[in-house]
């Protein structure tokens, strides 16, 4: 939450910062803002809004200069305003900072900068640091420290960093030194790009797309010095870092809308190649196995486990769901999915043959990677399934699997989640071959799974039909969502995606339990939405979906191919390519994504960026 940019090189700054924050945008979008050094004093425009509004602004106001830093904001502390938008300002103008991420002690440090005589005009936090770090220079000067020396800058950050508790990615400008950015981390994500005579930084490498194709991703604790010429990496502690130069992954096209007039439509639609992409390389068919590069344990400690919790949060945690259920039927061993947010505060008995594995789109979500810190430091072996190369989780896990969707734009996933589940089904085939799974089964496995890129083809058919489904049902402001077995996490997807980005209340349940409660709300208002493609208990869902009919409630399906005895029931159906059950949410989730979609953009909603959320969710 919340994106950072920077840059120091020869160039005008605004041009990369308001690139850089259009692309990062989805982190966020409060409000925006950018600080550029102008001569002996530092410039900032910063306004409520979206990044655009920002953009519109600089054109009025222009503002020059090669060093800048800027922000688009999710708020945490202080409304959306004008004047909690940052880039915050410490002393009397001497230090300008963005942050991203959470000062837990904002309050007591607020007190003790007060009766130093600081004022304070913001409601956030940030403005804390920048004042702490002012304060602390303020201190480095009395002692004969040179304001205008990159090693006086460095120890005011270095110190106000030692007293803050929390989180935080923050980029820094000191007014009397000019040319010089300093960054530092913890817990919020930073990489430093590298280019010819200047340097960039960004929360995440979307921005370093086209400038730059070497990164250095910051660790915590520690901090950069980027001037044009150099970076120097540090440890907050003191202490030289060499820094690890990677290679960005990233392409361009993944950011490029094309014919689509959203991202959301656009990931909805790459799906038949992104799970293409999550199966190249990794099926086995002499051995009717699945094989991964980085899981980084031998088969030894792989066939000792006997529990795994996958952990994780939203979709992801969804996509988990999915994983225990292949995971128990294919290779027998105890799953639980737990959500990260409630793991991490949680001791559940484990032993040391349980293996973890975090499943995140973004490897930046708090919840998540705190969880899986907490399993690591007692000792088990901690892998994860991740999209975004290079991030925190997939650095700092053991090792793990990477979805390779590209990157996801639209804040609510999409291919993602089909691209987790993908990757699990592989996991499941490849612990269940290591266990019980024939090689015949193994066979039939890796045959369905190369057959889903073209399913996928097959279901994306189903649009228009889902479009004039959607004008039909579009102000309905209540929607259950049901389905059983490996369709039950499907529902709780298809539900989630429309409450999000439509705004619409919508409960996911598996279809049986509606009886228990939930029927209480149908009534001829309330659509159901069931997921019921032929599965062995397809008669039982059947029923379930009579029992809704008979309270006069509105009945959309989602089935198979040639199933007329939905269409008798149902008032619409929409159909999908029939596969085995254990691959249907690959198939049934596609047209509930599409619904979502469109009840959204009928209502009005900007499907992309849907109110109060942001795509990496790096605050607890
Ligand atoms: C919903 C959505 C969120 C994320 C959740 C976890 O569409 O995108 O629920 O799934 O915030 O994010 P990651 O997977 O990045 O850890």
């Amino acid at each position: 939450m919340c994106g950072i940019v920077g840059y120091v090189g020869p160039k005008p700054a605004l041009t990369y910062l308001l690139e850089g924050l259009f692309r990062l945008e989805y982190r966020g979008y409060d409000s925006a803002g950018v600080a550029i050094q102008q001569g002996d004093a530092i410039a900032i425009r910063k306004k409520t809004g979206r990044v655009g509004q920002l953009s519109q602004l600089c054109q009025e106001q222009p503002i020059e200069g090669s060093t800048g830093i800027g922000h688009t904001r999710w708020a945490t502390h202080g409304e959306p305003s004008d004047v909690n938008s940052h880039p915050h300002t410490g002393g009397n103008g001497e230090v300008v900072l963005v942050h991203n991420g959470v000062i837990e002690n904002y309050a007591s440090l607020r007190n003790e900068l007060r009766e130093q005589g600081y004022v304070f005009r913001t409601g956030t936090d940030t403005e804390v640091l920048a004042h702490l770090v002012a304060f602390e220079l303020s201190e480095e000067i009395k002692m004969g420290a040179d304001p205008s020396r990159t090693a006086t800058n460095l120890k005011a950050v270095e110190s106000a960093l030692k007293r803050v508790k929390g989180t935080y990615g923050i980029a820094v400008l000191f007014r009397d030194n000019p040319g010089t950015l300093i960054a530092a981390r913890l817990g919020s994500p930073l990489v430093v790009g590298i280019g010819k005579g200047e340097h960039f930084l960004a929360s995440d490498a979307s921005p370093l797309v086209g400038y730059t194709e070497e990164v250095v991703y910051l660790s915590d604790h520690e901090m950069a010095v980027l001037t044009a010429d150099g970076m120097q990496l540090l440890h907050r502690d003191g202490g030289a870092q060499t820094p690890d130069v990677k290679v960005l992954e990233q392409a361009s096209e993944d950011l490029d809308l094309g014919e689509f007039e959203h991202y959301m439509l656009k990931e909805i639609f790459e799906q038949p190649t992104t799970i293409e992409n999550a199966l190249r390389g990794r099926l086995d068919e002499d051995e009717a196995t699945a094989r991964f590069g980085g899981l980084n344990l031998d088969p030894q400690q792989l066939r000792r486990i006997d529990r795994i919790v996958l952990t994780a949060c939203g979709t992801s945690w969804h996509a988990g769901l999915v994983g225990e259920y292949l995971i128990e039927e294919f290779a027998r061993i105890p799953v639980e999915v737990e959500y990260a947010s409630e793991l991490r505060y949680r001791n559940p008995p484990m032993t040391d043959r349980t293996m973890i594995f975090a499943i995140t789109q973004s490897g930046e979500t708090a919840d998540t990677l705190a969880a899986m810190r907490e399993c690591k430091r007692k000792g088990h072996p901690t892998l994860a399934i991740c999209n975004v190369v290079g991030s925190t989780i997939a650095r700092e896990a053991d090792g793990g699997i990477y979805l390779h969707a590209g990157q996801e734009v639209g804040v609510a996933s999409t291919k993602a989640f089909t691209a987790q589940v993908t990757v699990l089904t592989l996991l499941a085939l490849f612990l269940g071959r290591m266990r019980h799974l024939s090689y015949p089964a193994g066979k039939r496995i890796i045959s369905h799974l190369q057959a889903m890129p073209d399913m996928l083809r097959r279901t994306l058919e189903c649009h228009e039909q889902v479009k004039t489904i959607a004008e039909k049902y579009y102000g309905a402001e209540n929607f259950l969502y049901l389905g059983r077995l490996y369709n039950f996490p499907v529902a709780l997807e298809g539900a989630l995606k429309l409450k999000e980005i439509s705004y619409v209340h919508a409960e996911g349940y598996p279809a049986a339990e509606m009886k228990h409660g939930p029927i209480a709300l149908v009534d001829e208002d309330t659509p159901s939405v069931f997921v019921v493609p032929k599965c062995n208990i397809y008669p039982k869902v059947m029923s379930n979906m009579e029992e809704i009919k008979a309270r006069r409630g509105p009945v959309i399906a989602v089935a198979c191919e040639g199933d007329d005895k939905v269409a008798d029931i149902a008032d619409d159906v929409i159909y999908v390519p029939p596969v085995d059950e254990y691959l249907q949410p690959l198939v049934t989730a596609v047209p509930l994504q599409m619904l979502a979609y469109h009840i959204a953009l009928l209502r009005g909603c900007n499907v992309d960026r849907p109110r109060n959320l942001a795509k990496s969710v790096t605050v607890e």
